[in-house]
């Protein structure tokens, strides 16, 4: 692939916190909880180079914990770099022992393995950490298996738990720290103050980062970069290339080009959605390009769900090759990226950890157009994502669009897809999220509304009767899930009167369908989609 990928960072401002991946599960946690405290950071694995991880300018570091023991022959480091900065460390967990260790304090086996609630007792209430604390004992979450036994030299207690003597380590001098426990999660729920004590009252970080600030910051480092140069940008109609398409156009204005495949996949309206959005509204160069015949004919008699995938991905970068060599000479192709995807790909990512999304939304690029990437969400969270789509005035419909798969409606066609069979399903589909928007329950509030919410269409038929007739026609199947991560999720309990109502309305209003039926599978073993 001949696609430049020099970076371009923004919105890192002067307030930047170093993040070193040793392996945890909770390591994407630990800049969440940043970020929210409105600090920038970002996450290294843990053997980055110290070039690579300094030229971020950090202003304090933090180490993730991990699986493994200090003492085993290839367990992970502490790399130089960090102590000799000079600047302020948290250490939790492994990055604790890490500490102690490089520093001259002893690590040991603990007896038992700790995994689970405890409860910290400060035994020095006055270390900068547990500033405005609620009180003297507080539940945290452990999971080690070692523990600190002595401490290096200028370090002191100032916490224990009853299996862990020394929980929680300081040396105010150096600003160096060490906590056993994980403030990152939200079983330690003080734990969001401690780490915003470390952000603010040791490295001394005043919280600038902000949706405004990342938008004017990321709208100059687009302008640097792009300088006379033609941008070209795919829009799915999904949030994060809305939000790039945005960034780049307050950017460069009409050196930015969006193209738009519309593949008469997608649900009611949003076609029409994305071309009133962008170009109407927001003034901007749109190509909307309609292939649904062209889809339609590559996908006749196709059934299997993985070669309905492969001819839809390869299709799009056919489609949109064609249509950028059309419109002339491009520099660059804006990208919606966004940081969990870069984290996966970058291998500081748990084994066994999914791509959510499949590779035609992110990638399946052209390969010979030579263009420089311009990925300005590279660095952003899903939910910061939106917050950057409301600071641009994005309308709600597209910040707080559920997800919706690359390959559209054909994987909720189970079966051959037709055009018949897709009004079918979009008219059926519209009604339930009508009905789910009209009850408030189209977003997830904790466990309560949908994550995920949509109509299959399935391959059968049944018998029903209506008026005096038999009818013999076509099965609805409705999915809605609560989930956190989409890669495990729960059925959603809806109201029964919700759907007795939207059951009534698609057999009444769809003509060819004459029975509906809830999925009450969770994932896994099923999985949120049926193909
Ligand atoms: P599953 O069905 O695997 O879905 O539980 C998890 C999440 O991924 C979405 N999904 C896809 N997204 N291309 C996509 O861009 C795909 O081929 C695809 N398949 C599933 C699904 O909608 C859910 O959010």
């Amino acid at each position: 692939m001949n696609l430049s990928m020099t970076e371009h960072k923004v919105g890192t401002g002067s307030e930047t916190i170093a993040i070193l991946d040793f392996g945890s599960q909770y390591s994407q946690l630990i800049a969440r909880r940043v970020r929210e405290a409105h600090v920038y950071c970002e996450l290294f694995p843990h053997d980055a180079s110290a070039e690579e991880v300094l030229a971020c300018h950090p202003r304090g570091f933090i180490l993730s914990g991990g699986p493994r023991s200090v003492y085993e022959p290839d367990a992970p480091r502490l790399p130089p770099y960090v102590l000799e900065s000079g600047l302020p460390v948290l250490g939790i967990c492994y990055g604790m022992q890490l500490l102690a260790h490089a520093l001259g304090g002893r690590v040991a086996s603990a007896q038992r393995r700790e995994y689970g609630p405890a409860d910290l007792t400060l035994t020095d209430p006055t270390c900068p950490l547990f500033y405005s604390l609620q009180s003297a004992t507080l539940p945290v979450w452990m999971s080690h298996g070692d523990r600190i036994e002595s401490l290096p030299p200028g370090f002191h207690t100032v916490a224990r738990t009853a299996n862990a003597p020394i929980a929680a380590m300081a040396d105010p001098e150096r600003n160096l720290y060490g906590l056993q426990f994980h403030p990152e999660v939200r079983h330690t729920p003080q734990g969001a103050t401690i780490l915003r004590n470390f952000l603010f009252r040791v490295c001394g970080l005043t919280g600038n980062w902000t949706p405004a600030r990342f938008v004017e910051d990321a709208v100059a480092a687009i302008r640097r970069r792009v300088g006379e140069g033609r941008v070209l940008c795919a829009l799915s109609g999904g949030v994060d290339s809305a939000v790039v398409a945005t960034l780049v156009h307050r950017a460069v204005g009409d050196q930015l080009t969006c193209v738009f495949v519309d593949h008469g996949l997608l649900r009611r309206g949003e076609a029409e959605q994305v071309v009133h959005t962008f170009k109407r509204e927001l003034g901007m160069r749109l190509v909307a390009v309609n292939a649904v015949e062209e889809y339609l004919d590559a996908l006749r008699g196709v059934t299997d769900p993985e070669e309905k995938r492969r001819i839809i991905g390869e299709k799009f970068v056919r489609i949109f090759e064609r249509e950028a060599r059309r419109l002339g000479r491009f520099d660059f192709l804006a990208q919606g990226t966004i940081y969990p995807d870069v984290i996966e790909s970058a291998g500081t990512g748990r084994p066994g950890a999914h791509r959510i999304k499949t590779h035609h939304n992110v990638g399946g690029l052209p390969e010979d157009l030579s263009l420089k990437l311009v990925e300005p969400l590279r660095f952003l969270f899903k939910d910061e994502v939106r917050a950057v789509g409301r600071e641009l005035g994005l309308p709600d419909a597209i910040i707080h669009r559920q997800p919706f798969p690359g390959p559209g409606l054909a994987v909720r066609i189970l079966g051959e897809v037709t055009w018949e069979r897709l009004e079918t399903l979009r008219a059926a589909d519209a009604i339930f999220l009508e009905e789910l928007a009209a009850a408030g329950l189209l977003r997830q509030h904790g466990g309560e509304g949908t994550a995920q919410a949509f109509a299959v269409l399935l391959p059968v038929r049944s018998v029903g009767v209506m008026g005096d007739g038999r009818t013999y026609a076509h099965v609805i199947a409705l999915r809605a899930v609560t989930t956190d991560d989409f890669m495990t999720a729960d059925w959603a309990r809806l109201p029964y009167d919700l759907l007795a109502k939207v059951s009534n309305r698609i057999v009444n209003e769809v003509a060819g369908v004459n029975r509906v039926v809830y999925d009450i599978s969770s994932k896994p073993p099923a999985t949120i989609e049926w193909e």
